[in-house]
């Protein structure tokens, strides 16, 4: 016997996030964008001040400007991701304004960033997880991502 369809349409919700994700665009940062990258970051509990101020994140760009994505919507910059396509290709700064969250933008930005990596050879990316960010963990699961070995993170003022 046939196995029934189990999804004959797009349901209303799927369509209004269709259109929400064609509204975001994904650029490379531009020195423009760091009061907004920045508030992004530290609403998102993520800002370092030494590793992001406004002259390494410029530094950074100058060595390799695809290394930082920005997601804007309506000429707003609303989300961040950063890459590091050394020796060991990472994702990290993955963060969106709190009140632009649970739209895909995320996912966006994760997929872009992947990209990133790509076009520069790598065939894997990496990244960094909280041990205690489960929900975290998990969405990561389900963009494909694999738990790797926990580590504990050891560092040294120079
Ligand atoms: C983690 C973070 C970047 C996710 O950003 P986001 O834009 O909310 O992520 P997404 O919208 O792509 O995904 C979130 C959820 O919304 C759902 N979603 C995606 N598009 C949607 C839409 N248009 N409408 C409703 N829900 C949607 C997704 O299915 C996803 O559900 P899941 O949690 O079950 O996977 C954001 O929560 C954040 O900035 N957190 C603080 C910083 C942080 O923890 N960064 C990660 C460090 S490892």
């Amino acid at each position: 016997m046939e196995k029934p369809l189990e999804k004959r349409f797009t349901t209303d919700e799927e369509w209004k996030r269709i259109a929400e994700k064609k509204r975001i665009k994904i650029r490379k940062y531009s020195l423009a964008d760091y009061p907004s990258v920045r508030e992004i970051l530290q609403a998102s509990k993520l800002f370092y001040e030494p590793n992001d101020s406004e002259s390494n994140l410029r530094r950074v760009i100058g060595d390799d400007p695809d290394s930082i994505l920005v997601a804007v919507e309506n000429r707003r910059v609303v989300g961040t991701a950063f890459t590091e396509s050394g020796f060991i290709p990472f994702i990290f700064r993955v963060a969106v304004h709190p009140e632009y969250r649970n739209r895909g933008i995320g996912e966006k930005l994760m997929q872009s960033a992947e990209e990133v990596l790509k076009n520069k050879g790598h065939s894997e990316a990496n990244i960094l997880v909280a041990i205690d960010e489960s929900e975290n963990q998990l969405r990561y699961e389900r963009q494909g991502y694999e738990k790797g070995h926990t580590y504990v993170w050891m560092e040294k003022k120079l």
